[in-house]
């Protein structure tokens, strides 16, 4: 059996007077010197839910669950609060957040007496910033889902979270429903406790996370309000008390496999284009290497197997029914995509024997791998004067554009257009609708200054609707580039996350209204047709924080500062120098 760390400072021989200190105070809300000094692993139970975060709330019920099975198996569980990282609720964004609920989570695991910890994830950030902590301090962790929500419904038509919204602004802006109208169809996806019914960032990130091997198989899925939701918090807690008398870290699940497998899966699920950010982040933090072209190289050529909204019609109901991550991991196993089948997963076997023999129970829901919903699903990363590195999702790009512009592989076609741009989403909600800028089927909307500095955080807000004045026409989509994110739950045929953004003199500092844009996705392009002479003009002119409002908190500065592109996981620079700090040991008593 392996010594547990929080024997340092409830059993340490060599420093009495320190263990007194210690194990007094956690005496005194009635654990016994049995608890604490029987050789029993302490368990966090690390809290994402909160009043403040809806989507993770139904963890306050379910840590009821995890504290049975860690008691069950001889553990003490410990539940611990990490700082809220609510995606519709935060301003100004959620995503800022992220790094600060990592920090904090990284100094509460590594400053106290903790041998193992349950991530409880779900909402779109909580899940990645939960990892990276759990790669940083890398003592033995496993995570939970709280699972989706229930399916939306309005009258007799699924209606999935955020999804939803964009179809009804484009309803609302085309004059078809009312705002009373507008509010009672989006609420209507909102069913019960739980996270983004669609296969928004959300549910990604924790399809992702069972796909890395942190979850237990099958957990991923399971809709919040489930028997089977409580049941496998139970087993997550029993398990991870296991895990600690085997010593068995992120380190030994989160390889290099493991993120292989995972970019792969995120292509057959039709993940959020949030996934490249937050996973080379974790990987990162793991010291594993991890960039775009793996996620083009690895994950393009994969097929959209799982038909949710927003590349499909169904929702997270139908896809725990279908089988979840186990059945699109058995079809590509079927197939022979998944490249890691032996990867090991947090039960202590390997993501091929969890998942083989699980083939899709509903196939429209779950397509079999031969009958793919599209050949070709995965990312592209995409390079250019405009940007070094920038992500569009094949999956949501319409019929027609697909085969004009990427498919048609005899006569290569590039989209030329003129670029309407954006400084930031007010700017854009202000002048859309103008008809003086003559936006029409061949611009390209350019939102800039919306990057990890600009926004601060790198807001969710690229996906822009044409104006009024085309949807009546019928043209509902027209290509988007950003140094922003786009809400997984949008299915905009846009460009995104461009790095280095405008607020760190990346290209899109530099383009103007009324530029030519080429777009040549064969190649992986994207440019501006302005000559050099030109472009280093534009550059000279540009102030010292370009695209950069002023900081509202010391920890908007701190993270300005400090922040990496969204190419590189939109970590904290220098961050990942930190790796396994619990098995360094370095750390000193506090008297
Ligand atoms: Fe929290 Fe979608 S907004 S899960
Ligand atoms: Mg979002």
């Amino acid at each position: 059996m392996t010594k547990l760390r929080s024997r340092l400072w409830f059993d340490n021989p060599d420093n009495r007077e320190m263990t007194a200190l210690y194990l007094e105070r956690y005496l005194n809300y009635g654990l016994t010197r049995e608890e604490l000094q029987g050789n029993k692993p302490i368990i966090a139970i690390a809290q994402t839910g909160s009043d403040l975060s809806p989507c993770n709330r139904h963890h306050l019920e379910l840590a009821k669950r995890v504290r049975d099975g860690i008691i069950s198996q001889g553990g003490v569980p410990m539940e611990i609060p990490v700082h809220p990282i609510q995606e519709t609720g935060k301003r100004p964004t959620a995503s800022l957040d992220r790094n600060l609920a990592y920090l904090s989570l990284v100094e509460t695991l590594n400053g106290y007496p903790v041998d193992g910890v349950v991530l409880m994830i779900g909402c779109d950030k909580t899940t990645p910033a939960l990892l990276m902590a759990a790669a940083t301090v890398n003592i033995p962790a496993i995570a939970l889902s709280v699972g989706p929500m229930l399916n939306g419904w309005f009258k007799g038509v699924r209606t999935g979270s955020g999804t939803i919204v964009w179809k009804a602004r484009e309803l609302h802006a085309a004059g078809e429903i009312d705002d009373a109208g507008f509010m009672e169809i989006v609420a209507s996806s909102t069913s019960s406790v739980g996270y983004c019914n669609t296969m928004g960032t959300a549910s990604t990130m924790n399809s992702l996370a069972e796909a890395l091997g942190m979850q237990l198989p099958g957990s991923a899925a399971i809709p919040a309000p489930y028997r089977q939701r409580g049941q496998i918090s139970y087993q997550t807690g029993q398990r991870i008390v296991e895990m600690v008398h085997e010593d068995m870290k992120p380190t030994d699940i989160m390889t290099r496999e493991a993120f292989e497998n995972a970019v792969v899966v995120n292509s057959a699920i039709g993940g959020s284009t949030n996934a490249p950010i937050h996973l080379n982040a974790v990987a990162r933090h793991l010291g594993v290497p991890l960039d775009n072209d793996d996620w083009q190289r690895l994950g393009h050529k994969v097929p959209l197997l799982v038909n949710l909204q927003p590349a499909g019609e169904y929702l997270g109901e139908d896809y725990y029914h279908a089988g979840g991550v186990p059945a699109v991991v058995a079809e590509l196993m079927a197939a022979k995509m998944l490249p890691h089948p032996r990867a090991m997963t947090a039960n202590g076997r390997t993501i091929g024997d969890n998942c083989g023999e699980t083939r899709s129970h509903q196939p429209e829901v779950i397509h079999r791998v031969d009958q793919p919903m599209m050949a070709e699903a995965g990312f592209l990363n995409l390079k250019g004067n405009l940007f070094d590195s920038a992500i569009m999702k094949t999956s949501v790009i319409s019929p027609e554009f697909r085969d004009r512009y990427l498919s048609n592989l005899d006569d290569p076609e590039a989209f030329e257009g003129r670029a309407v741009v954006f400084d930031g989403p007010e700017d854009y909600h202000l002048k859309i609708d103008d008809e003086a800028l003559g936006i029409d089927e061949n611009c390209i909307l350019i939102m800039r200054g919306v990057g990890p500095i600009g926004y601060p955080g790198a807001a969710e807000v690229v996906n822009m609707r044409p104006p009024s004045y085309l949807l009546r026409k019928g043209i509902t989509a027209l290509p988007c580039i950003g140094d922003g994110r786009q809400s997984g739950t949008s299915g905009s045929p846009s460009i995104l996350n461009a790095s280095p953004e405008a607020a760190a003199g990346g290209g899109l500092a530099l383009v103007r209204t009324g530029d030519r844009i080429r777009i040549d996705l064969r190649r992986g392009t994207v440019d501006m047709l302005v000559d050099d002479a030109e472009l280093e003009a534009r550059r000279a002119a540009l102030p010292d924080r370009p695209f950069t409002p002023d900081s509202e908190t010391p920890w908007q500065e701190i993270f300005r500062e400090r922040v990496g592109p969204l190419s590189e996981g939109m970590i904290l620079r220098g961050a990942d120098a930190y790796r396994g700090t619990a098995q360094k040991g370095t750390s000193r008593d506090n008297h």
